[in-house]
């Protein structure tokens, strides 16, 4: 089962079980084995192996996902037929069609795996279509992944994410659209910090819920990020209250700090507020 708010979702190679048994102790909301670009063609039985053995060894501990190649690589099936049971999710990279959406359905009813499906939207067409791909029934969460779309547009990275801007937007609408959680792309650098926690806020001003990490210093920053601070939840409790009077008096825009509130300046305080009771 999904946990019920993913901030951090924390990923490391199926095939580092050292950086594997740290991942419960780093805070992180849930964590990703990863099968798929983080394990080497070479390596992706050994990878296999050691996922299984780090599920047993870490169920319970901490949401356990698993990320398989897609169905266009050699490697889809084996990955499949290798999952162990205890998986609170698998993660499906590159979604582009529903066609390959329903196969994966079938698939995993085959092998009696009854798991959620955290779907990647990190292509062209992923992003073109992520309405319909998210909107899927076997789909309850998403992530946006920037560096795949960047390489598959033939763009260029920049750390100013104007080259990612659109897609990133468009996939948050999509998740909206289908009501389901969506996590933002990571911060490869994981040593800036500032970026992480810049990239962090301008995604939830745009509906992310949380960040995909791939190293622990990553995690406390999107905790943090994506639960409002004390400040806001107190401001927003100041102008519910301040809002709800003026309703009571018949007006339904009146100013606060300076600043008119109506109801969706309201609506966006009662988020905050539920956010922050998660
Ligand atoms: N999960 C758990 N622990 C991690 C971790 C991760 N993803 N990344 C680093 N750590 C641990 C290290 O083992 C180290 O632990 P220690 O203090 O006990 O020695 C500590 O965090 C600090 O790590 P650091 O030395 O700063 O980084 P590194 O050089 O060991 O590792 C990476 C850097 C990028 C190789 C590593 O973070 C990594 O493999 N990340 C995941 C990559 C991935 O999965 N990519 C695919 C998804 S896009
Ligand atoms: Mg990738």
């Amino acid at each position: 089962m999904l946990p019920r708010r993913i901030r951090s979702l924390l990923f490391a190679p199926a095939v580092r079980p050292d950086l594997l048994r740290k991942m419960p102790a780093t805070g992180a909301d849930a964590m990703v084995i990863d099968l798929e670009d983080a394990t080497p063609p070479d390596a992706k039985e050994a990878g296999r192996t050691e996922l299984r053995s780090a599920v047993a060894d870490l169920h319970g501990q901490i949401p356990i996902f698993a990320r398989i190649n897609d169905a266009s690589t050699p490697w889809h099936h084996d990955d499949l037929d290798s999952l162990p049971d205890g998986l609170d999710a698998i993660v499906v990279p590159k979604l582009e069609t529903i066609g390959g959406l329903d196969a994966l359905q079938r698939g995993l009813e085959a092998r009696g795996l009854d798991v959620p499906i955290v779907g990647g939207i990190e292509t062209g067409l992923g992003v073109a279509d992520a309405r319909m791909l998210l909107a899927h029934p076997a789909v309850a969460a998403g992530y946006f992944g920037a560096e795949d779309f960047v390489a598959d547009m033939g763009g260029v990275r920049t750390s100013s994410n104007h080259e990612v801007a659109f897609a990133r937007a468009q996939v948050a609408l999509a998740a909206r659209l289908a009501e389901i959680p969506i996590m933002d792309m990571i911060t490869a650098d994981f040593t800036d910090d500032e970026r992480c926690r810049r990239e962090c806020e301008q995604a939830r001003q745009i509906g992310y819920g949380g960040k995909l990490c791939i190293h622990p210093a990553q995690v406390a920053i999107a905790n943090d990020a994506f639960t409002p601070s004390s400040e806001e939840v107190e401001r927003a409790h100041r102008l519910l209250t301040a809002y709800e009077d003026g309703k009571a008096r018949g007006v339904a825009s009146i100013a606060f700090d300076g600043h008119m509130v109506d109801e969706p300046v309201a609506a966006q305080a009662r988020r905050v507020i539920a956010l922050a009771e998660g």
